[in-house]
């Protein structure tokens, strides 16, 4: 298929980009090291909706390593590198995506994907899945599963298998502690400062900064800004993440009572309308708004589109809304990924450990194929095991291992 992307002369940047993100990704290196001689991907189609970072391109030369065909679009209209894509496009892969993607444009690059007729199919937010699912029935024949990359997509997937509608197995990858730990919480942490810090240009230190939702996602932006010398203050629904918050140190209180003092309003949720006309109407003035969740749901930017009189984009990444009564407000990144938008998404570090378990959980589909049912699926603990060993081998640190009589300690109970 001929790859859709921007502009195929920014392919010598592309590769510059995606050398130096495989240069810090040595785990990936090592498992297409040891799986490179038996081509375990020969004849395998993969079909990938991920954001086309520097990150990505390392993992989708690896999938090529292996054996495997690969098409790849954008799981978000506003993250695609598009030095990245050029240089992919040059190097075999189908890539149809562009960094500024209109909604029509890209769920077509999403249908284009699915004309490759994948074997398997990698998502990071669910929406290649359930486009598979409701609009492209005739592919499914062809697919033996695919995983998913984050929390939204595989609570939208565990909704569809509830429902009996799932029908090819899905590996959770974003479920598995060593993606889960580092990706999420060190991942977006480190890089929702760096989209903030590069899109405003601002002090954080003495800042009020308010991180809305605890999981692991707030943990790590919670910390990072801590680090930073901001205010930290935590909101949350759950009472014992807000507990947990509580006793990690930060302020906790309903957003409502949190509009009085935040200065920046990060959200951390997966949920819906998190800030609302109601805390808009409250805020200070000169407040930034920003989100590190999937999808550019969690801010309520219809309600602050009808209170302002007037609206301006006064940086990249930076609009103005003056409202009625004269109060600005600062939404970064159209309200999508700040750290993706912004910035560059995680740090390659961070994305070896989410990808080494995404090219060991293609190859255990492959090679399990006739045995998975469609339903979703941990990653199995061998795999999860086998990334944090390949990481550690990486990085020269060494790791201590048990005798065998304390192993006949643990049995003895
Ligand atoms: N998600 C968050 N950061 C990312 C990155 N650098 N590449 C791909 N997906 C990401």
């Amino acid at each position: 298929m001929v790859s859709i992307i921007k502009d195929p002369g920014l392919k010598d940047k592309g590769e510059a980009m995606v050398s130096w993100a495989a240069e810090h990704m040595p785990a990936l290196k090592e498992i297409v090291k040891s799986y490179k001689d038996n081509k375990p991907l020969e004849n395998v189609k993969v079909g990938a909706c991920l954001h086309i970072t520097k990150e990505t391109g390392a993992f989708m030369l690896a999938l090529m390593e292996l054996g495997a065909s690969v098409a790849l679009c954008a799981s978000n209209p506003l993250t695609t590198q598009d030095e990245v894509a050029a240089y992919l496009s040059d190097n075999g892969v189908d890539v149809f995506g562009w960094r500024g993607e209109n909604e029509i444009d890209y769920m077509a690059m999403i249908h284009k994907v699915i004309d490759s007729n994948p074997n398997i199919v990698i998502d990071d937010g669910g929406d290649l899945h359930s486009t598979i699912h409701k609009e492209r029935l005739e592919a499914l024949p062809y697919i033996w599963g695919g995983t998913e990359e984050t929390t939204t997509g595989v609570v939208r997937l565990r909704v569809m298998e509830k429902e009996g509608k799932l029908k090819y197995p899905v590996i959770a990858v974003n479920d598995t502690p060593t993606k889960r730990i580092f990706d999420n919480k060190y991942g977006t942490g480190q890089s929702t400062v760096d989209g903030i810090l590069r899109a405003t240009s601002l002090l954080i230190s003495g800042k009020t900064v308010v991180v809305c939702g605890y999981g692991y996602v707030g943990r790590g932006v919670a910390s990072r800004f801590r680090g930073m010398g901001a205010n930290v203050i935590v909101t949350e629904v759950d009472p014992i993440k807000a507990l947990e918050a509580h006793m990690d140190g930060y302020r906790v209180m309903s957003l409502y009572e949190a509009t009085k003092y935040g200065d920046i309003f990060i959200t951390c949720t997966g949920m819906k309308d998190v800030i609302r006309e109601e805390h808009l109407r409250q805020m200070k003035n000169h407040v930034i708004l920003a989100n590190a969740g999937h999808f550019n749901v969690e801010i309520n930017i219809g309600a602050l589109e009808k209170m302002a009189k007037e609206k301006k984009r006064i940086k990249p990444y930076v609009d103005q809304y003056i409202l009625e009564d004269g109060r600005k407000i600062y939404l970064l990144a159209e309200g999508r990924l700040v750290n993706l938008v912004a910035a560059e998404g995680h740090p390659p570090e961070v994305m070896m450990n989410s990808f080494s378990n995404q090219l060991l959980s293609v190859i255990y589909i492959y090679e399990n194929r006739d045995k998975l049912e469609p339903k979703v699926y941990d990653v199995p603990v061998e795999i999860d095991r086998s990334v944090a060993m390949y990481t550690l081998k990486g990085w020269n640190i060494t790791i201590d291992e048990l005798t065998e009589e304390q192993k006949k300690y643990w049995e003895t109970w």
